[in-house]
């Protein structure tokens, strides 16, 4: 089965196409990405409404781009995933609204996906993974562990109670006048600094020791920047910055491993990119015998081939969406 992805939720529009017989074991004939940095880089943020309108423009070249990529027609297409939610609704809508008409008149089958469970599937586009597997999906909208019970079950075990992690690496940047957005910028500038040089603090959810928290250390950042403390150099700055957000997101993983028997974890979402997130994960994990796999860099950030596998066990199964579908932005999992 040939299945069309496409995901508009946030700034990136992408399209791929995914050849699949079975749930979990993917083929990736194309994955293309249009990336709009270059348009909200000067604002230092989204700006909704110019990622919707670059969408509307951007959505149709890229989707034939990954047909001409996959060396395929639309007509060959057996189906279409598309991200339905959480996401900027405006933007959502741009994705939705094409794959629809593309369903509708190619007269194949059209199933919603939410974002997250593109995120939460993305490690199987490259690896076979044996569920039930631990996942730690960390992005600029999400911090959240789940446990992959099967296509279509997930159990959340613990979430931010504000930022997310990638929110806290943007806005950090963005505090220390580092442009947009700041997640790779920070993880470079890093990996020269020492990250001893500033003891950050690392917050604990009293009671609820799988949750996480990102406000307060932005906070002091925001507090250092503003009161003009001694910060030492960028790259310093940068590495101590890093190494909190990695001890926080670590500890709350390694528990939930620890309480769920999970011999796997999943790394997953943009910030999955840091570098150093990749590799204290791993090798804290190794220490207890457990593996981490986390997918390629291009399918760590919004990518439509995790969309397409998200909803290709649904299309091998038959189902599909009706088209009066809507787009929802907290759409929960
Ligand atoms: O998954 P994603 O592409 O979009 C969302 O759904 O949010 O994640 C984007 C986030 C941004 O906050 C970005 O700063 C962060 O991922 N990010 C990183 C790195 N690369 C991207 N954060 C830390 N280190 C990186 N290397
Ligand atoms: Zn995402």
């Amino acid at each position: 089965m040939l299945i069309l992805g496409i995901e508009t939720s946030c700034d990136d529009a992408a399209a791929a196409v995914l050849e699949t017989d079975t749930p979990g074991v993917a083929t990736i004939r194309a994955s293309v990405i249009a990336n709009q940095d270059e348009v909200h880089r000067r604002y230092g943020g989204i700006v909704p409404e110019l990622a919707s309108r670059n969408h509307v423009t951007a959505i149709m070249p890229v989707i034939r781009y990954a047909l001409e990529k996959a060396d395929v027609t639309l007509a060959d297409i057996d189906g279409i995933a598309v991200t339905s939610g959480p996401g900027l609704v405006g933007s959502l809508l741009v994705g939705l609204m094409c794959a629809k008409g593309l369903a509708q008149s190619l007269g194949r089958p059209l199933v919603a996906v939410n974002h997250i469970e593109g995120h939460l599937l993305a490690p199987m586009l490259e690896h076979r993974l044996t569920m039930p597997y631990l996942a730690l999906v960390v992005s600029g909208g999400h911090t959240e562990i789940f446990v992959v019970e099967d296509f279509g079950r997930y159990r959340r075990l613990g979430r931010t109670r504000d930022d997310a992690a990638g929110e806290a690496f943007d806005k950090v940047a963005k505090l220390m006048g580092l442009g947009y957005p700041g997640g790779k910028v920070i993880d470079d500038l890093a990996r020269t600094g020492d990250a001893k040089s500033i003891r950050f603090p690392r917050a604990r959810i009293r009671g609820a020791p799988l949750d996480f928290s990102f406000s307060g250390i932005k906070t002091s950042v925001a507090t250092m920047i503003r009161d003009g403390a001694d910060t030492g150099s960028r790259e310093d700055f940068a590495a101590s910055f890093q190494e909190a957000v990695v001890d926080m997101l670590i500890a709350p993983t390694l528990k939930a491993a620890r309480e769920t028997g999970s011999a796997t974890i999943a790394l997953t979402g943009g910030v999955a990119a840091n570098s150093r997130l990749r590799a204290r994960l791993t090798e804290a994990a190794r220490a207890e015998g457990r593996i981490v796999v986390a997918p390629a860099l291009r399918y760590c950030t919004d990518n439509a081939a995790m969309i397409a596998i998200a909803g290709s066990y649904r299309l091998l199964r038959g189902e599909r969406d009706p088209l009066d579908i809507d787009a929802r932005a907290n759409l929960a999992l």
